[in-house]
């Protein structure tokens, strides 16, 4: 059983537990298998850090129900969809960003919203503790297809070329300047 009050999500610790992540389909093993054998040395070794969704009032090795990974990345933009509020900027074709690398929220989860909580912790998270010290403007994500509509609903976009829109993991972004005016 979820204790659902009580989940928390922060920093991956060496005792948590990553081995019972279940997402449902083999599709998603990539997913478990990085949670599994990486998170922890990409976080220690400042590659990616990793949150997790744990109970926090458990007292023993804490069971992961969801994490997000996030690292430095940047992203190459169309004229039409680059920043456009001065000369100065629509000339870059590359622009700083923030990566969610791994998103999944274990299967008995899926549904009530916890996805999109960590996307808007996310969100938030980069506008406090990196925007305000490093440009930082957009957030990016190699979406899988199915997920496309999720990150939709929460402001992401895809970028506008045709071998992305018919990619199995098409990029999408998300503009933390705009979303704050
Ligand atoms: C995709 C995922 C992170 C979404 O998390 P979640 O907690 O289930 O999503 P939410 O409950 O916040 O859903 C928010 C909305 O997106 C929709 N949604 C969720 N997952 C979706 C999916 N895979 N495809 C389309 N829509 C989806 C929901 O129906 C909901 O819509 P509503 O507000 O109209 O009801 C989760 O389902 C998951 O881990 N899936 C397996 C791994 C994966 O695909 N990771 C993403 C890698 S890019």
């Amino acid at each position: 059983m979820v204790d659902i009050e009580n989940l928390t999500l922060r920093q991956i610790l060496s005792n948590d537990d990553t081995t019972k992540l279940s997402l449902g389909s083999e599709v998603y093993t990539p997913l478990k298998i990085f949670l599994k054998k990486s998170a922890l040395d990409f976080h220690q070794y400042e590659i990616a850090k990793t949150y997790v969704l744990v109970n926090q009032v458990s007292s023993s090795s804490s069971r992961i129900w969801g994490y997000i990974t996030l690292m430095n990345s940047e992203v190459v933009l169309n004229e039409g969809q680059r920043p456009q509020e001065s000369a100065s900027t629509s000339r870059y074709e590359a622009f700083p960003a923030v990566k969610i690398a791994r998103l999944a929220i274990d299967k008995a989860l899926q549904g009530n919203g916890f996805g999109t909580k960590m996307l808007d912790w996310c969100i938030n998270h980069v506008k406090l503790a990196i925007m305000p010290h490093v440009g930082c403007r957009f957030i990016v994500v190699d979406a899988k297809r199915d997920s496309v509509s999720f990150y939709e609903k929460s402001g992401f976009v895809l970028l506008d070329t045709e071998a992305n829109r018919s990619d199995d993991h098409p990029l999408m972004f998300f503009d933390l300047y705009k979303s704050n005016s």
